[in-house]
């Protein structure tokens, strides 16, 4: 049993999904030896019942000068920011207010602020995506966020109006030193808005995929809000987003400077109905797990068994949780395609699947592919229609293992 991160509770255990790789550690061919392996298990804490792994990765392993994922790969993620962009700087006091992002990657976000006129800076420590964010023309600080990073902010640029983070925020373990951050550097009636995959959707989808190293949380509103008011702040609103399979919006603020909304109650007493963070729902998810373990290598080896070549699609973090878990490697799916360029030419993390660019997919279509990036499916089935016209088939393994 390990301790919670945020409140020192004892974390239980309820699904373990065997020894991984760095979900984003894609290696070269000829470096297979080399790779980290840790132990991934998700649980929750009996006490304030956040869901969190049992053991957090060191962040310099996980976030390194040469982390592959781009926010800028996908169309839809693009508009999906364009969008926020807009909601977001409404509420902005009128005279020179100033944007925070943390977690900004390569500026999917800040492009969009940027180019309204407003004052901004991004704080990412992977270095290549920081950089192409600065190709851009945004500002961005290569460090980690917390407290010290925002004391130096503040001091040269005075209180940030809005904290922004996307997919990020749940990747930190340490949270404390997150919130010690944001009080440093917010404004009194600032806002801390993050957003980041919903316990809820996981849990409905059984999208075991989205434990890996990155997600350390997986937030519901109810533990949030504990979090949130552990650390002197005050959850006054939450969305519902569709994008990555299900995600939460959640915005912050200083104790009392802000009337919670309906959402917020709303949310809790769905949350509560449902038992959202009872052991009976997340067992449920190991569960799902083994069906598709037990399923998804089957079909693989019964096509194999029929001469069929299968593909995937999407070299998704996450998808090194399903291979690995489920000992899926290149003798069941010969290649991956993904539109990544850091990717592309590498090995999958532990399972060695070589990535190739988008291109190779049609060179010849393969028989079936397996859709990784199911979170973008729509988008991916869209732009790969002449797959299925040529009589390909998608493997789907959220929730469950069918062929469409
Ligand atoms: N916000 C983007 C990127 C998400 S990937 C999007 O939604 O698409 C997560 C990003 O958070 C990575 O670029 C990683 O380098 C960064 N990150 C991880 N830990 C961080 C921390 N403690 N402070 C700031 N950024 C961090
Ligand atoms: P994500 O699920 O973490 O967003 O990762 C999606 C991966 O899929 C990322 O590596 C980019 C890749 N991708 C494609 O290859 N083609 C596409 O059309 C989209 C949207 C994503
Ligand atoms: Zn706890």
């Amino acid at each position: 049993m390990s301790g919670c991160r945020i409140c020192g509770g004892p974390v239980h255990e309820f699904a373990c999904f065997g020894p991984q790789p760095l979900s984003d550690a894609f290696v070269a061919p000829g470096d297979v030896g080399a790779e980290y392996f840790f132990r991934l298990a998700v649980g929750r804490c009996a006490r304030c019942r956040m869901v969190q792994l049992t053991e957090p990765v060191p962040r310099e392993k996980m976030f390194r000068h040469d982390y592959p994922y781009r926010s800028s790969q996908s169309a839809r993620m693009r508009r999906h920011f364009d969008r926020t962009c807009r909601a977001l700087l409404r509420d902005l006091p009128g005279t020179d207010p100033f944007v925070v992002e943390i977690g900004c990657n390569d500026g999917g976000l800040l492009t969009a602020v940027h180019a309204a006129g407003v004052r901004c800076l991004g704080v990412d420590p992977s270095v290549q995506a920081a950089g192409a964010a600065a190709v851009r023309g945004l500002r961005v600080v290569t460090e980690f966020f917390g407290e010290e990073t925002a004391a130096r902010v503040r001091a040269a640029e005075g209180p940030a109006d809005l904290i922004y983070s996307a997919n990020t925020i749940s990747h930190i373990d340490d949270l404390a030193s997150v919130f010690a951050g944001v009080d440093r550097l917010l404004a009194p009636a600032g806002r801390f808005v993050f957003e980041d995959p919903y316990l809820g959707d996981v849990l409905a989808r059984s999208a075991f995929d989205q434990v890996i190293d990155e997600h350390f949380y997986f937030f519901a509103v109810g533990s949030v809000r504990d979090a949130v008011r552990r650390f002197g702040f005050e959850l006054v609103d939450v969305e519902a987003l569709p994008v990555h399979g299900g995600e939460m919006r959640f915005t912050v603020a200083r104790p009392g400077r802000r009337r919670p909304s309906a959402a917020v109650g709303a949310a809790l007493a769905r949350e509560d109905a449902l038992g959202l963070a009872e052991p009976a729902s997340l067992r449920r998810l190991a569960a799902g797990a083994e069906r598709v373990r037990a399923e998804l290598p089957a079909l693989l080896r019964r096509l194999r068994a029929e001469g069929r070549v299968v593909a995937g699609y999407g070299a998704t973090a996450k998808s090194a949780t399903v291979t690995n878990y489920c000992g899926i490697g290149p003798d069941l799916v010969a290649f991956v395609c993904d539109s990544t360029p850091g990717k592309q030419g590498l090995l999958t993390p532990g399972t060695h699947i070589p990535v190739r660019p988008p291109e190779a997919f049609a060179d010849p279509y393969p028989d079936y592919a397996v859709l990784f990036a199911w979170n973008h499916a729509e988008e991916i089935m869209a732009k790969e229609r002449g797959f299925r016209e040529s009589g390909g088939r998608w493997i789907r393994y959220v929730p469950d293992v069918h062929v469409v």
